[in-house]
């Protein structure tokens, strides 16, 4: 495989879907130098990696030696302490009680709250949008609505955003992409330790107000029940949330989903026409485009996947956005279609024990942003070229000039 036609290089972000399709007839596990993995590229192989116990999601001590080679922290640092103690890079039993320590945050009844707020964030942002005319709908619409839910459904104060999200962009450049890495490590640690200092005080109250029944109110108020984890647990796992709040994972997908009606009127009509259209728009627009592109494994003993041996303390990369678009699994996989009876199938939000707390909210919040939207801007066009960010891990719109119509 050429330089040109590597999972690594850049240039293959505004569309790697003909890269993953060759590679997942050729080569569907595939060793890929430039991340340092094998890339998994089929969806059942990526469904089954993910809910394999023989590959590890607990993984940041080989991260640390791979983005900054020679450097060594000390096991009290705010590095190990945070990722060997979160439940993205958890494995049971330790996965367990971590995530559970969240639940109360994330109950049916909580999140029939949450949609009645994140309906109303997304009307009034539809609403404030001029009558007609050409905009970012990334700066405009697709960024705003997480911050507005990061306000009114998650609880961060209002007042305190100027300080989370530089912080949590400082935090990103580590946790996204094979790319250079290109904050210090003294940065990312001192950003690290100021949010964990920032997320303690919300806990205990002593920063802005936190909106009630609020997921930050719930896991305040749970604090004390939580029998299986420490307090010290619970403030790492609130800050893993602020920072996937922030992440662009959120704004990705409504990004692409607004390019995606945009370039595909009779797919606004069918939402328009049809509630089960409507109803599945969510997952078809996530299908289309995952905006966390791959995930990784590292393997803890040899293992033989599709052909290929993969030895013990390897890394997989699991292409969620190429699995998504496997004609095994999808018909028609290059076509964005409401009325595609499987969307669900996607695995944007991955698969198995890790699957994304988060997705029922970021669910919500497409659903009643693109109900929102729609519905006013039924003519939406482009209105230019998009702009894509350079990096395939959270892939994510830069710009999207949009025309309301
Ligand atoms: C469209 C938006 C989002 C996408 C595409 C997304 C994607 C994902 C994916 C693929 C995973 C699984 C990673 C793995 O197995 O290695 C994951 C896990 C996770 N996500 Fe999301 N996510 C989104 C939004 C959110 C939001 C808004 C939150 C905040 C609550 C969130 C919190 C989490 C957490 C805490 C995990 C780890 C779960 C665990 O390890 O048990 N995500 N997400």
């Amino acid at each position: 495989m050429t330089e040109s036609m590597s999972l690594s290089n850049p240039l293959v972000v505004p569309d790697p879907y003909p890269l993953y399709s060759t590679l997942a007839e050729r080569e569907p596990v595939h060793r890929c130098e430039g991340l340092n993995a094998w890339a998994v590229m089929r969806y059942d192989d990526c469904a089954d990696v993910l809910k394999d116990a023989r590959f590890k999601a607990e993984r940041m001590e080989e991260v640390l030696g791979s983005k900054f080679p020679g450097r060594h922290l000390p096991p009290d640092s705010i590095y190990h302490r945070f990722t060997k103690n979160i439940m993205m890079y958890a494995d049971p039993p330790l996965h367990t009680a971590l995530r559970r320590s969240t639940q109360q945050a994330f109950t049916r009844a909580a999140h029939d709250h949450y949609s009645r707020v994140i309906k109303r964030v997304a009307y009034e942002l539809v609403a404030s949008m001029p009558d007609s005319g050409e905009i970012d709908a990334v700066a405009e619409l697709a960024s705003r609505l997480p911050v507005q839910a990061a306000v009114h459904a998650f609880g961060v104060p209002e007042e305190d955003l100027e300080f989370v999200m530089p912080v949590v962009d400082v935090l990103m450049t580590y946790w996204s992409g094979p790319q250079d890495q290109p904050v210090e490590l003294d940065l990312l640690l001192d950003r690290l330790e100021n949010l964990h200092v920032y997320s303690l005080e919300l806990l205990q109250g002593k920063r802005g107000k936190v909106v009630p029944e609020t997921v930050i109110a719930r896991l305040a108020a749970a604090q004390a029940e939580n029998g299986d984890s420490t307090p010290e647990q619970t403030l790492h796992q609130l800050v893993l949330l602020i920072m996937a709040l922030f992440a662009p994972t959120t704004p990705g997908s409504l990004s692409s989903g607004i390019l995606s009606f945009a370039t595909n009127p009779g797919q606004i009509r069918r939402f328009l026409e049809d509630e089960a259209c409507a109803g599945n728009a969510a997952n078809e627009v996530v299908r289309y485009n995952a905006s966390n592109q791959f995930t990784w494994r590292v393997a803890t003993t040899d293992v033989e996947l599709n052909g290929k041996k993969i030895e013990k303390g390897q890394n997989v990369a699991l292409f969620l956005g190429s699995a998504n678009r496997d004609p095994r699994v999808f018909e028609r996989p290059n076509e964005f279609d409401l009325d595609r009876k499987n969307s669900g199938k996607h695995l944007s939000f991955g698969t198995g024990l890790h699957s994304c707390l988060g997705r029922q909210i970021a669910n919500l919040e497409l659903t009643w942003f693109f109900t929102a939207l729609l519905t006013r801007f039924p003519g939406i066009e482009p209105a230019g070229t998009p702009t894509w960010n350079p990096n395939l891990e959270f892939r994510s719109l830069r710009s999207l000039p949009l025309r309301l119509g």
